[in-house]
């Protein structure tokens, strides 16, 4: 019985190894793969923000390619990368504020005013630097909103 009792602890206990990695394979694979989305927004949107800036010379067709490559980034289906036990308390690669996950509906919220600002970008983005600079605050007003809410706060 005793020898029985251990031989089921131990191997529960590496059922419960395999687990943990897989848990954590998982979750480090969905925390790489949104920070990537992220790096993604914010490189297209630092195109669109050194023209409207005039730090580099506006060009239309440059401005309307990171304006759909943004809009067709808000249309990707996130809902893989957000797993339960990926936020900065659980996951030390993260920083997700565990809110994020007991407000999912303000989440979402967020995420489509972002979709709808980069739809108004990609209508604006082509038609001038005027136009383009009209749509970059709302743009980048959606990024920081979720970002005050949700994210660590970064130095
Ligand atoms: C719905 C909420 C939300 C919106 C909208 C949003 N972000 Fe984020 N962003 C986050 C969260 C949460 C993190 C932290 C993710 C993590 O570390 O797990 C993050 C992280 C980032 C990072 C750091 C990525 C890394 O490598 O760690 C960048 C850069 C970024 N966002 C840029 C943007 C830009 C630019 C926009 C707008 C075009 C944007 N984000 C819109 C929630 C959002």
């Amino acid at each position: 019985m005793t020898r029985f009792a251990k031989f089921s602890a131990a191997a529960l206990g590496i059922t419960l190894l395999a687990g943990t990695a897989f848990a954590d394979g998982h979750v480090n694979a969905a925390v790489k793969a949104r920070q990537s989305q992220m790096t993604l927004y914010a490189f297209n949107i630092g195109q669109l923000g050194a023209m409207a800036k005039g730090a580099v010379d506006y060009d239309a067709d440059k401005a309307s390619a990171a304006a759909a490559n943004l809009a067709a980034l808000t249309a990707l289906d996130q809902s893989a990368l957000w797993p339960q036990g990926s936020d900065s308390d659980s996951f030390m690669d993260s920083n997700a504020k565990p809110e994020m996950w007991q407000n999912f509906p303000d989440v979402m919220t967020k995420g489509k005013a972002l979709a709808d600002a980069a739809m108004v970008m990609q209508t604006a983005a082509g038609g001038g630097l005027d136009s383009l600079r009209g749509a970059i605050g709302p743009l980048g007003g959606a990024c920081s909103a979720c970002h005050k809410a949700y994210r660590v706060p970064q130095n």
